[in-house]
């Protein structure tokens, strides 16, 4: 069943027999209508509920958003069978400890990938335009158009790392925007994967590096891609090339694109997630003082359309995935 749509499978074949709604702990702040959602399919306990308070003892499914789940939570979890966790990313869960409890996590791929890849586009055309040194500018003193320069973007080569949702959904956009090339890679996709759009799969990140002119992140966390654009990286990309990271904070190496940017390489970055988020000026501030950077505080999915598709979804994957399982 896709993310999102209505809970599949005849579960209410019972009118001879009533099936109990099952107990889902909800961990962190959910949009409204999912917990209403919610509130038809579980029985749906809140932080502010009393019977809230022994979650660890009692909990066989949860809900959860921005929480961290350690591998000493998973332990304190005796009953624990099931994490719907809203959104894409799951590098906060101790997958391995899951994995040797057996613990079923699900997430909502797909569900904010069209408001990821709109933010993609948002913070690529604002340091294209050299937006944030302009309006910065501007508010000590009047900026003579004279001393302003863009980059056009039509025609130019895109270079996506991750074809999954949000990669494929830039893609899409940047070709009917700007009709532009694109080139990819992904070490774990189909080679015969986006028949639809136009494009050139190479082999490995460098080589989407050294031929893009906007290079956009789309990969999970993990250890084979932490710091995976670092200072050599960031060298081999053209010297006005864009570096957008929507993905997340670890990927791109930032101290390292400080000092290529003090070095005068690159045209700019759009970074949306930060190895410390939010970001701060005490930890930012040099890298913010670039004014060729635009830095946003994770809000990719931050629309009311993203929130909401990715509330339900996690609501509708969890029942789902226990009404499979059930006895
Ligand atoms: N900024 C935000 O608000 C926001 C919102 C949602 C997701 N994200 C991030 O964006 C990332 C991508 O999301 P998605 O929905 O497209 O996920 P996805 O799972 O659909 O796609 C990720 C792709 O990365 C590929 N991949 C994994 N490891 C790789 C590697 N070492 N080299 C090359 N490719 C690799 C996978 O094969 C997959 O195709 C997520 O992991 C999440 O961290 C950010």
């Amino acid at each position: 069943m896709s993310p999102g749509s209505a809970p599949s499978g005849d579960h209410s074949s019972a009118s001879t027999v009533t099936i109990s709604k099952p107990t889902v702990y909800v961990l962190d702040a959910f949009n409204p209508e999912a917990i209403a959602h919610a509130k038809t399919l579980f029985n749906v306990i809140l932080p502010e509920d009393l019977s809230f308070a022994n979650w660890r003892k009692k909990a066989s499914a949860i809900l959860i958003r921005g929480s961290y789940i350690t591998a000493e939570d998973i332990e304190s979890c005796p009953n624990l069978v099931a994490i719907g966790k809203h959104g894409v990313g799951i590098d906060k869960i101790d997958q391995e400890a899951c994995s040797e409890r057996g613990i079923k996590i699900l997430n909502t791929p797909g569900a904010n990938a069209r408001d990821v890849a709109e933010l993609v586009l948002a913070l690529t055309m604002a340091v294209a335009r050299d937006i944030r040194s302009i309006t910065v500018r501007q508010m000590s003193k009047p900026v003579p158009k004279e001393t302003c320069n863009g980059l056009t973007l039509y025609g130019k080569t895109l270079g996506i790392i991750g074809m999954g949702n949000i990669g494929r959904t830039v893609a899409e956009i940047f070709r009917g925007a700007f009709d532009a090339e694109v080139v990819a890679c992904d070490v774990f996709m189909p080679n015969d994967e986006w028949p639809h759009i136009p494009h050139e799969r190479v082999k490995t990140v460098h080589e989407v590096l050294k031929k893009a002119d906007v290079v956009s992140v789309h990969v999970p966390l993990t250890k084979e891609t932490t710091h995976m654009i670092s200072y050599d990286e960031i060298r081999m990309m053209k010297q006005d090339a864009i570096l957008i990271n929507a993905a997340r904070g670890g990927i791109v190496n930032e101290t390292d694109l400080g000092k290529a940017l003090s070095e005068g390489h690159l045209w700019g970055a759009g970074l949306d997630c930060h190895e410390q988020e939010p970001p701060t000026r005490e930890k930012y501030g040099a890298l913010w003082a670039h004014l060729n950077v635009i830095s946003t505080p994770h809000i990719g999915a931050a629309t009311t359309r993203a929130q909401t598709a990715s509330a339900m979804a996690a609501v509708n994957n969890l029942y789902n995935y226990l009404m499979d399982t059930r006895d």
